[in-house]
């Protein structure tokens, strides 16, 4: 990492936490009528629709990541495997507002992802680079091959709007951007697992990622919102094209303009993309399985329809006691494991670690915990925390270490920003990331460490969500206040996301509406 790439992205970590005395820096006020559209089209060129039935599979939850022969890359499938993972699955109405909800939660529910299409050999499409078009299901057009292959290839490639984000968050935006593709990517490998299709990273720079993606292209984009290349996801469906093409032979389609009066600039966003543009982490060897297959106890509700009704509690009844083996599985969804959809894409070794504030779990003291997800993350984590924790072993089988036996909703509130979610939860997660080690490597980990913690967090909430409970993303926490908590006094370990998992209350008020029929 060159000194002023190591020097930029420490000074943006530091001035964006959030403190009891100060929060990062934002808009002053915030006018909800101008907030950024959601929705980016491409104008002048081609469109087609993609079929809007409703995915069924019959597929039970539990046996999700079961080995299963790949369906054929064609738009039925493609369509399906869209609804499950970015697309809209719900609008909400309410006061004369409408919103719509996707497959993934998102930090204020602004959506600064977009999704792109590689597309090769999928039958009723043409071999080419497309934009998904969330909002009405359509896929635009924008690069043709410029040559055809013999063997069928499907990649999706990811940009970030920044804009989207910072427009109500200023300067801490980059945070969440990050933190909303770990959980895209999560959601992008639990469907893939559903078609039999194995989601893989692809190995590009961040030069050949933008350029295949026509996110460097920047007289398409002059006068509207950039956008970030992230990262590209293979499709694999056994044999196939090994790397997305990197030329294309005809570019069409101009980027509608998302926000036509920005109030506010936040240079530091630029400056940290640009400090953090780096390789994927490397891969550590093959997780372990637990017994592939089905798993014991685990939901019979079909896969998709789970996939399809994630949303995030906007309140817990601070009441319901978390049934052990409810809680035990969320854990485990944590866990690397060559069985889960997720880590078996995400092959880097564990940086990224919970801390439990745990309420109400049967069976459970109220207390600290913690769930180191490696060998490494216990003995490289444990001696940074306090030297009065407890560390008793609380569960025969997972690796969870009781630190302190103690009621914690007040710190759990005080510590996410006063928010009763975090209190009223059964529990809630504190994703400690290792920090200097892996940025001093790859200025790009700060990217990855923040995928990590969002796949964590996806994971978390779809197996909640599995067995009737549902989970709610925090961004908004005191940074130094965890740190404390925990006796952390350096930058060797930070954290970076928080999780509440409980029993919802829903809102009555809102009306549901569907997605597409
Ligand atoms: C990175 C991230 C941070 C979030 N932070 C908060 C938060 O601090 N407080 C909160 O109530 N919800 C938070 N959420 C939940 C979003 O508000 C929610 O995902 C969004 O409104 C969309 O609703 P849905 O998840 O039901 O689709 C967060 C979600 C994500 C992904």
């Amino acid at each position: 990492m060159t000194l002023d790439s190591a020097a930029v992205l420490r000074a943006y970590h530091l001035r964006t936490k959030h403190r009891h005395e100060r929060y990062a820096d934002g808009p002053g006020s915030l006018d909800w009528d101008a907030q950024p559209d959601p929705f980016r089209t491409w104008k002048g060129t081609r469109w087609y629709s993609l079929p809007r039935r409703t995915p069924e599979r019959d597929i039970p939850w539990s046996a999700l990541a079961a080995p299963r022969a790949p369906e054929p890359f064609n738009t039925d499938n493609l369509s399906a495997f869209l609804r499950l993972s970015v697309a809209i699955t719900a609008w909400k109405e309410y006061g004369g507002n409408r919103w719509a909800l996707r497959a993934h939660p998102s930090s204020g529910n602004l959506h600064p992802t977009e999704t792109w299409i590689v597309a090769y050999w999928v039958e009723g499409l043409a071999d080419g680079l497309y934009h998904y078009q969330c909002r009405d299901h359509t896929v635009e057009w924008r690069a043709s091959a410029l040559e055809a292959s013999d063997q069928p290839g499907l990649w999706l490639g990811f940009t970030s709007i920044p804009w989207r984000e910072a427009w109500k968050y200023g300067e801490r935006a980059f945070r969440y951007c990050q933190l909303d593709m770990g959980h895209v990517l999560a959601a992008v490998a639990h469907a893939a697992a559903l078609f039999g299709w194995r989601a893989r990273l692809v190995d590009l720079s961040h030069e050949a990622l933008a350029h295949c993606l026509g996110a460097d292209r920047a007289e398409d984009y002059a006068g509207v919102e950039a956008e970030e290349a992230e990262v590209m996801v293979a499709l694999k469906a056994g044999e196939g094209m090994e790397m997305p093409p990197l030329e294309w032979d005809e570019w069409s389609g101009l980027p509608s303009l998302l926000d036509p009066k920005p109030m506010y600039e936040w240079p530091v966003i630029e400056a940290v993309a640009a400090a953090t543009r780096g390789p994927l982490p490397e891969e550590a060897a093959d997780f372990p399985s637990l017994e592939g297959g089905e798993r014991e106890g685990d939901s019979t509700l079909p896969a998709s329809q789970v996939l399809l009704r994630r949303r995030s509690a906007q309140a817990f009844d601070g009441r319901t006691t978390l049934p052990l083996d409810v809680f035990r599985r969320v854990l485990a969804s944590l866990l690397p494991r060559a069985d889960s959809p997720v880590w078996r894409m995400w092959k880097a070794a564990p940086s990224v670690h919970p801390a439990l504030l745990v309420h109400r779990v049967e069976g459970l003291e109220p207390g600290l915990y913690l769930l180191p997800r490696s060998e490494a993350g216990l003995t490289g984590l444990g001696p940074a925390l306090r030297a009065e924790f407890e560390w008793t072993p609380a569960d025969p089988e997972l690796p969870l270490y009781r630190l302190v036996s103690a009621r914690a909703e007040r710190t759990a509130r005080s510590v996410s920003c006063h928010q009763d979610i975090a209190a009223q939860s059964a529990f809630t997660l504190m994703f400690i990331a290792e920090f200097d080690g892996p940025l001093a490597e790859n200025p790009a980990a700060y990217r990855h460490l923040h995928w990590e913690a969002g796949m964590l967090g996806h994971c978390a909430t779809l197996e909640a969500e599995a067995a009737g409970w549902r989970g709610t993303g925090i961004g908004c926490f005191f940074d130094d206040a965890v740190h404390e908590l925990l006796g952390l006094t350096d930058t060797r370990w930070q954290v970076l996301y928080h999780y509440a998992i409980g029993m919802a209350v829903d809102d009555a008020r809102l009306l549901t509406l569907p997605a597409y029929e």
